[in-house]
């Protein structure tokens, strides 16, 4: 009997720690799935858009986002919420902050209130306040025109948890179906909370002494920049300009995009308080890609400027062929100023935070490619995720193509003759999930320096690039049977490769 007992004892820890290493291969695993991106944030399981509410607070960059956690397409939102010390490696953390009987929760920003002007803090401690859209889809359904409003939340424990104002909500709706994304930031000169809001297809500008009561100030946005959908997301902050102050208001806008659906304008000029101007004639766009949406920065890191982008666009982001999680969150980026003749543009830059997930780097300087070269033969094959730099002297059209063994390929390119880059993404991999996906996306290039600098930041299935110094963006995403692992220089002449740099990256989870 005594034997037996001992056989089924043993029996059961055998068995047990059998069990252990399923569950520890399986968590290792779980953010290894075909598709999912390896030095992006994206969520362990179910939907996500817009990031919202990044704060910078005691060493810690916090990331909340749109969260839908029932399930891998758009529904009720949450706020979903990770963390991070570096912006590259992502903690997930508990969903910070649930629908109540005023709606769920949409799209905002967070703040830390140094002078306590809220009256949330304790003890000295100052709170953090998250102000974000409740929409009431009760409302909604009823064909009321008030259904989204602004509130507010607080954390007295670091961004952990986070408690609901008891007399929200803050700004009510006047009537407009669309009245949303609340960015709030501090303006110093007349010490006072700042509010950018989406209405319709314009910003209004609210202030307020403590966060709770707000005034409006003014609207921009009539017949200035790109109308072709509806205003989201926008953002307003200061950026430095050679010891010289000015102001930058981001706005998302949806549809309308530079080249399909979603996508980012800006306006640099100034703003005194009350109203926001702009000298500038154009429409700028912040990225040509498809896939970089209601980017906004963090708040509390100073004067650097630091955006991160949801890496979908709303005409597929529903469909995109992951099942598990849908949609990923671009690199972060850091925002400058650059005049280019009498224009004044944003450049955007991969977080220098990402040079410590590189791997050893391979170089290559002055390698004239005559028409064709397989790059693979000078510097290896090629892992994903990666990052390559390149310079070319004086080149009239080149074309860098990813692929792998079945022959999907990603197309990555400059043409003089257009002056503008281009992605093509027909031949990438599964795009039959929604017509349009497979298409080839221009850009135009900005300035006529003599050489072409470009960056390239690949993973499973997304790129980034930046081109010149970040003047021109293009970031989108694919879906290849399998990564790619190849990669080829193709021109229509001899281009010179001046200096290549390409460095695979250590994966973050
Ligand atoms: C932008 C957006 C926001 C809204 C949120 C809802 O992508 O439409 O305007 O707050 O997503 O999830």
């Amino acid at each position: 009997m005594m034997r037996q007992k001992l056989i089924t004892a043993i029996c059961i820890s055998i068995l047990l720690s059998l069990g252990n290493d399923i569950v520890a291969q399986s968590n290792n695993k779980v953010m290894n799935e075909m598709y999912r991106p390896q030095v992006h944030f994206s969520p362990k399981e179910h939907w996500i858009n817009d990031p919202n509410g990044m704060v910078y607070y005691k060493g810690t960059y916090h990331l909340f986002f749109q969260y839908h956690p029932y399930s891998s397409v758009w529904g009720p939102m949450h706020w979903g919420h990770a963390t991070s010390k570096d912006l590259i490696h992502w903690e997930p953390q508990p969903i910070a902050i649930y629908p109540d009987s005023l709606g769920t929760i949409f799209s905002g920003s967070a703040v830390v209130d140094k002078n306590n002007t809220s009256g949330f803090g304790k003890n000295g401690q100052p709170p953090l306040v998250a102000i974000f859209t409740q929409h009431d889809t009760i409302g909604e359904k009823a064909g009321r025109n008030n259904f989204q409003n602004q509130s507010i939340a607080y954390s007295i424990d670091n961004g952990k948890t986070w408690i609901k104002y008891a007399a929200n909500p803050v700004v009510k709706n006047p009537g407009f179906r669309d009245f949303r994304d609340p960015k709030v930031m501090w303006y110093e000169p007349q010490r006072k909370w700042i509010m950018s809001l989406a209405v319709k297809d314009n910003i209004t500008f609210y202030s307020s002494p403590d966060l709770k009561n707000w005034t409006r100030e003014s609207d921009f946005g009539e017949g200035r920049g790109a109308h072709g959908g509806g205003w989201e997301c926008p953002d307003l902050f200061v950026v430095d300009d050679n010891g010289k102050q000015r102001w930058v208001l981001l706005v998302n806008l949806n549809p309308g995009g530079p080249n399909i659906g979603s996508g980012t304008q800006y306006f640099v000029g100034n703003f005194d308080g009350k109203t926001f101007t702009s000298d500038q004639k154009d429409t700028h766009w912040l990225d040509y890609g498809p896939d970089n949406y209601a980017g906004v920065t963090w708040s509390n890191t100073g004067k650097r400027k630091i955006l991160i982008g949801w890496m979908a666009n709303w005409v597929y982001a529903n469909q995109v062929p992951t099942d598990k999680w849908k949609n990923a969150m671009t690199i972060p980026r850091e925002l400058k100023l650059k005049h280019v003749g009498k224009d004044i543009f944003l450049t955007s830059e991969p977080v220098a935070e990402l040079n410590a997930i590189e791997k050893k780097p391979v170089l290559l300087n002055n390698e004239m490619v005559d028409k064709e070269m397989d790059l693979s033969k000078k510097i290896g094959k090629i892992i994903l995720p990666l990052r390559l730099d390149i310079s070319f002297k004086k080149t009239n059209y080149f074309t860098l193509e990813l692929s792998n063994e079945t022959g999907e390929k990603l197309l990555i390119g400059y043409d003089k003759k257009t002056n503008q880059y281009f992605i093509d993404r027909t031949a990438s991999g599964k795009v039959d999930f929604q017509n349009g996906f497979a298409a080839k996306h221009m850009a135009p290039r900005l300035t006529d320096n003599a050489t072409i600098n470009i960056s390239i930041i690949a993973d499973e299935s997304s790129v980034e690039l930046f081109a010149d110094d970040g003047l021109t963006l293009m970031t989108e995403i694919f879906f290849p049977a399998k990564p790619y692992n190849q990669i080829h220089l193709l021109s229509d002449e001899k281009v010179l490769i001046t200096k290549l740099r390409y460095a695979a990256l250590k994966g973050i989870w």
